[in-house]
This record gives C-alpha cells, sequence and structure tokens, in this order.
C-alpha cells in the first residue's frame, strides 16, 4: 500500500465489514466527522460471511483486522458487520488496544416502537443462529413475538447494486414473502448491508412496516468515543503529533479480492475514497 497518511491527533478510523454494507455505517459516522481520516477495508474475498464457519471467521477477522490496525496505525475500529460483531469482538478486543466498537441489531427500539408487538430480525443465517441475537431477544424483546429470518441472498443483492446492476423486484419479493405475510408491523434490518435496499424493501412490505436499523447508534458511539480521544491526545501531546506526510485527507477502500468491478469502484469512488486497492499481506 502506497498510500501516505497525514498523521492526525489520532490516527485513522477503520471501519470493517465483509463487504459494501459498512459503508451504510461509514456514512452516518463521516456525515458528523467529516474532518477524520478514514480506511474502509472489506474482506469480501470471504463474503459471506453469514455462511462461515465460526472458527474460520473468528481466526480470519482476527488476522486480517489486526495487521492492518498496525499498518495503517488506526486510533478506532467500528466492526461494521454484525455477523462478525456476533463472534470477533472478544478475540479483538484482547489483542488490540484501541476502542473496537461492534454492531447491534435494533432489537430494543423495534420492541418499544411495534404496535402490535409482532416485530421480525432480518440478519445472515449466521446472525440469526448465534447465542448472541437469542440473548438480545431475551434481553430486550419485551413481550413483543419475534420471528428470525436469515438471507444471505439479500447481502448478493445488495452486493450487486452498489456494484451498478440493477436489481429486480421479484428476487426482493421471493425473499421477503413469509415476512410480508407474517403480520409484524416493525423490521430489524439486522446486517449491514440491507440498509442498502431499504427502498426495495420498504416498497416490497409496504409503508404499514417499519424498518430499523443501527447505523445511527453506531455511529453515536464513534463519535463519542472520537471526541474522547482528541481530548485524551490533544493534553497529552500539545502540537508535537500534528505533523508529517501528505496533508490530504485521502480515504482508503482496501478489499481481499483478486479484483472488483469497475462498478464497485465507480461506487466507491462515488463516495470520496480516493485510494481503492487490494489488501497486501504477507
Ligand atoms: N454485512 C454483514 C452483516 O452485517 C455480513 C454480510 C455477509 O457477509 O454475510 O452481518
Amino acid at each position: 500500500m502506497h498510500t501516505k497518511w497525514r498523521r492526525d491527533l489520532s490516527g485513522p478510523i477503520l471501519v470493517f465489514d465483509s463487504g459494501i454494507g459498512g459503508l451504510s455505517i461509514f456514512d452516518e459516522i463521516r456525515q458528523v466527522l467529516p474532518d477524520k481520516q478514514y480506511c474502509y477495508l472489506f474482506d469480501n474475498a470471504r463474503l459471506p460471511y453469514g455462511e462461515l464457519d465460526e472458527q474460520v471467521l473468528i481466526s480470519g477477522c482476527k488476522a486480517l483486522i489486526t495487521s492492518i490496525v498496525k499498518m495503517i496505525d488506526a486510533s478506532l475500529i467500528v466492526i461494521a458487520c454484525n455477523t462478525a460483531s456476533t463472534l470477533v469482538l472478544p478475540a479483538l478486543r484482547e489483542v488490540l488496544n484501541i476502542p473496537v466498537v461492534g454492531v447491534v441489531p435494533a432489537i430494543k427500539p423495534a420492541a418499544a416502537l411495534s404496535r402490535n408487538k409482532h416485530i421480525g430480525v432480518l440478519a445472515t443465517p449466521g446472525t440469526i443462529r448465534r447465542p448472541y441475537t437469542h440473548e438480545l431477544i431475551e434481553q430486550f424483546g419485551g413481550d413483543c413475538k419475534v420471528e428470525l429470518y436469515g438471507s444471505s441472498e439479500l447481502v448478493i443483492l445488495s452486493e450487486r447494486k452498489a456494484a451498478g446492476i440493477d436489481i429486480i423486484q421479484a428476487d426482493i419479493a421471493k425473499i421477503l414473502n413469509p415476512i410480508k405475510c407474517s403480520g409484524l408491523d416493525t423490521l430489524v434490518l439486522g446486517c449491514t448491508h440491507f440498509p442498502m435496499l431499504k427502498v426495495e424493501i420498504q416498497d416490497y412490505l409496504g409503508e404499514n412496516v417499519l424498518l430499523l436499523d443501527s447505523a445511527k447508534a453506531v455511529a453515536a458511539r464513534v463519535i463519542s468515543l472520537c471526541l474522547q480521544l482528541d481530548e485524551k491526545n490533544r493534553n497529552r501531546n500539545n502540537s508535537k503529533d500534528e505533523v508529517s506526510g501528505s496533508e490530504s485527507k485521502e480515504m482508503i477502500a482496501l478489499y481481499t479480492s483478486e479484483e472488483i468491478s469497475d462498478g464497485l469502484k465507480n461506487t466507491l469512488a462515488k463516495i470520496g475514497f480516493s485510494n481503492i486497492e487490494k489488501v497486501q499481506t504477507g
């Protein structure tokens, strides 16, 4: 990787997902903290995460994320992926000495907002299976009937949309039909890929179903941690850490597959990523 980082008061924020889903969270963070440096890392060589063996997911994420944190000297990491968050947060926190923020499906607000006390969680098959999710429902589901729906197809459709390929509404309909028929009035988008298809999902389910995701809540947590970090660094360093390297605020997107499509490159460039590179390992 050839990009030089302008050394900020604190290092870049690393946002991680298996694919383009984490951009829904990145977008919320950047709206409030536009002057930070960002690196978006996506492990698309191993997508969809919802189908991966648990141990493979944990060890792979740990190795990839720790090496990139070191390479860019990240100050904070956001695991902008529900599937990874259900498994890898403890392993990462054990080896990293920077804040690690995860994503939690918005079950608590969904239970509070549902009028008919019937909610659903739409996530990856991995997230739907994990004890982490079942404990959240136990803790925050209140008196609601909670139904779980797992789909990796929707992850793939969301990736296709980001690559500029038209989404066929019949494909969405096939996946969401059981939800439409269930009578629930509030649906948690428990995978960060799904807000990317919010318009299509809402169109199919109708305006009477409220869609909720956690992007704003995660962004709020990141913002508060960043303010604390900046304050700490200012007190510690005064001005000595403010310099060196290029003055431009480059944003990097790093992927793990051999290649990505021109469509996806265009989408990333439009968001503002000036460097889009394959992760160099070893
Ligand atoms: N975006 C991810 C999530 O929030 C994972 C999608 C996948 O790779 O299966 O769960």
